[in-house]
């Protein structure tokens, strides 16, 4: 069935006389599967004599993008969607128990549970955001997990960028940012022993399509569609899983070195003024960062914080950048 719907994926019409010569099928034997394919909800119309042709429409099922990927590893794995999964990170993590190989990747429509970082929860609501986990294990010492995070939001804003999503700057440590507003989060879960990473989930939610973020929120967090007619979400799945290929080999090359310069020219934290909420809540200003990716605040006595990911919130003094 699927063999079908890569044939008409590329939004072209395709002649049934075609698709039964290259599928060694019958014609009446296309017509069946076409028809049980319009069953399943696909929106497949007859062109009379041009053929068939699939309107796809923003849907994210693998077999639409699986085979026009650039990358070598991610995305090119196991690939698992469902319309509905309580959280893509969740499923990710079975699949590294299951043994799936790095670069496997987890999808859907919506998330009945999905988890934001600092315990929070994740609004995940059907088809207005692209929300999805990679399974990473990379070459990589545990203390040096934080920079797939950084490497991760680089990646994203790298390929929203390209596709004409232009602005988009990164709140320490992986918070994406379009106009002040919040439009993706990320959440890393490592799991390791002493000396090495077994794996690592790496959660997106980018707020895609209006609906995406709940009235309670609206102050704070946006989609791309406040802004810009929003590219197809696999079309961004793509681009992001491209980047953050490259950007992973470098880091696994070179460490920070390889990310620093991308990251600063993309961070609308360093040099704000900023509030740290954690066990110690101050004020201060966000003068660098070090190797390790923590965040230099100094505070108002001249003291300088290093606050480290994943311990605490910062908010921007002005507003919530
Ligand atoms: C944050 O709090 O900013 C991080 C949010 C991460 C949300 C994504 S959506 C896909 C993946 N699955 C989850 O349950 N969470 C992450």
């Amino acid at each position: 069935m699927n063999h079908i719907l890569e044939m008409l994926c590329s939004g072209d019409y395709v002649s049934g006389e075609e698709m039964s010569r290259k599928l060694n099928m019958t014609r009446a034997a296309v017509w069946k599967r076409i028809e049980a394919l319009r069953e399943e909800g696909w929106d497949i119309e007859s062109g009379g004599k041009k053929g068939y042709h699939l309107d796809a429409g923003d849907r994210i099922d693998p077999v639409l993008w699986e085979n026009g990927l650039q990358t070598y590893e991610l995305g090119r794995q196991t690939n698992r969607y469902a319309y509905s999964l309580d959280s893509t990170n969740r499923q990710v993590k079975q699949m590294a128990i299951e043994g799936c190989a790095h670069g496997s990747l987890a999808l859907c429509e919506e998330q009945t549970a999905g988890r934001g970082r600092l315990g929070r929860n994740w609004f995940s609501g059907p088809g207005v955001g692209l929300w999805h986990s990679l399974l990473l294990r990379p070459r990589l010492k545990p203390s040096e997990a934080p920079l797939v995070t950084f490497a991760c939001a680089c990646a994203m804003a790298e390929a929203l960028e390209k596709l004409g999503v232009k602005g988009v700057c990164i709140k320490w440590p992986n918070d994406l940012i379009l106009q002040g507003k919040k439009i993706c989060g990320i959440l890393n879960e490592v799991s390791c022993d002493m000396d090495q990473i077994e794996y690592l989930v790496l959660g997106v939610g980018l707020n895609v399509r209006k609906g995406a973020v709940p009235e309670a929120l609206a102050e704070k967090a946006g989609c791309i569609e406040d802004f810009y007619d929003p590219p197809l979400r696999r079309t961004i799945l793509s681009a992001y899983l491209l980047e953050m290929e490259r950007i992973m080999k470098r880091i696994e090359e070179t460490g920070f070195d390889g990310l620093e310069q991308e990251y600063r020219v993309r961070s609308c934290t360093l040099g704000r003024k900023v509030q740290v909420i954690g066990t110690q809540t101050f004020e201060g200003t966000a003068r660098d960062m070090d190797a390790a990716g923590a965040l230099l605040v100094e505070d108002d006595k001249g003291v300088l914080h290093r606050v480290l990911a994943g311990d605490v919130s910062v908010r921007g003094v002005m507003g919530y950048v």
